[in-house]
């Protein structure tokens, strides 16, 4: 059989102003392509605990159980999922937004009976309709959606949330894969459960990874299930075993992979949290005025908006994935649709990590002008 003589690959350099993955930094670029290690080299054992150190800082968690697991966020959502729910059990899904609905779906198809309650897209929760749908039955445990990336809501007062969760004997599941990084997550004050995020949003580096961590009550739930969970591969004891104790062998994770992480992780431990979050928000800050300039209203209230990810309305009579093609086309900026029902009215500009800079911002806005006139 002939190979066709297939051309050096060569793809464009984009601006990544969609929903993610976001732009690697280019000090993560660097370190994708030293050598490779094995999967138990002693170097790799040692770069995995300072990854740790730098997961532990940004989750805001002394969690023991800390790690990246090797899969993109949905592997994430299904880790934390498939670890502490057993068929039969209760769950309640907190759904503002597609990845909310996934993680309900997630649950039923593990054998969970998975009772839902939805706000309208671009909507939040407040603590009490939580709290009365909490009391309704004995639920095992809540997921819910901290940063919904279909909309750009974010979901506020998570740690009274959690409080009321378990002053019902309930445990929560945070979704962080855009907040991570982002704005402030605050696993150990928040008393969160367990929370897991990405590599490819506000953390600089390729997708491939999800940060995970466990907080003592799913970890106890963990160690005591009657079965073994029914995925080896996210089997987060193993897990426990591969990157602490015995450092036994789980799988061949991709040290290239971790080697980016842990660069971008690095990154924003040396600018510090609250400065990073402060500069992404500033950023964000001049996106929408930027827009507003422009008559083109982000669409989430400002009191929940989002810096990682805007929705922005689609101004009368301009199709808005004309638009979307001609930014990739002519300017090599991509952005999103919108989702779901929102899909033909709003636009989906994401400033993750790297790619939240001043220059992205003024030449987006400028770019925009450009088409809409
Ligand atoms: C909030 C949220 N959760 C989960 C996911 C799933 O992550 P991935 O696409 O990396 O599997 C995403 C992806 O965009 C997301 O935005």
């Amino acid at each position: 059989m002939n190979v066709p003589a297939f051309s050096d690959l060569n793809p464009p350099t984009r601006i990544l102003l969609g929903p993610g993955p976001g732009m690697t930094h280019p000090r993560v670029v660097r370190v994708l392509t030293a050598p490779t290690l094995g999967h138990l080299d002693p170097e790799l054992l040692k770069i995995y605990s300072e990854e740790q150190e730098l997961l532990r800082y940004v989750f805001q968690t002394k969690n023991e159980w800390t790690f990246a697991l090797s899969g993109t966020g949905t592997s994430g959502m299904e880790s934390a999922l498939t670890n502490l729910i057993e068929p039969g059990d209760l769950v309640l899904a907190c759904v503002h937004g597609y990845f909310g609905a996934r993680l309900a779906e997630i649950a039923e198809r593990l054998g969970a009976t998975v009772d839902r309650i939805e706000k309208p897209l671009g909507q939040i929760f407040s603590v009490d309709e939580i709290e009365a749908a909490l009391k309704k039955k004995k639920y095992k445990l809540m997921t819910i959606v901290h940063a919904e990336t279909s909309t750009g809501a974010e979901q506020l007062h998570i740690k009274e949330i959690a409080a009321a969760a378990h002053k019902n004997g309930v445990l929560i599941v945070l979704d962080t894969v855009t907040s991570l990084g982002g704005i402030p997550v605050k696993i150990d004050e928040w008393d969160i459960d367990m929370a897991y995020s990405a590599s490819q949003k506000n953390l600089g580096a390729p997708s491939g990874l999800a940060p995970i961590t466990v907080g003592p009550r799913a970890r106890e739930i963990i160690e005591k299930r009657a079965k073994p969970v029914s995925s080896f591969y996210l089997d987060l004891k193993q897990y426990a075993n591969y990157w602490g104790g015995a450092h036994g062998y789980h799988h061949t994770a991709s040290a290239s992979l971790h080697f980016g992480l842990r660069e971008g992780l690095r990154v924003i431990a040396e600018e510090g949290l609250d400065h990073t979050f402060a500069r992404l928000r500033s950023n964000a800050e001049m996106l929408w005025n930027g827009l507003e300039d422009m008559d083109i209203p982000p669409f989430i209230p400002m009191e929940y908006r989002l810096p990682p990810l805007t929705t922005a309305k689609v101004p009368a009579g301009c199709d808005p994935h004309e638009v979307r093609a001609r930014l990739l086309d002519e300017y090599n900026i991509e952005i999103a649709a919108g989702f779901g029902a929102l899909k033909d009215q709003v636009w989906r500009i994401g400033l993750m990590g790297y790619s939240s800079r001043k220059e992205n911002i003024t030449l987006f806005l400028a770019a925009l002008k450009e088409l809409l006139k």
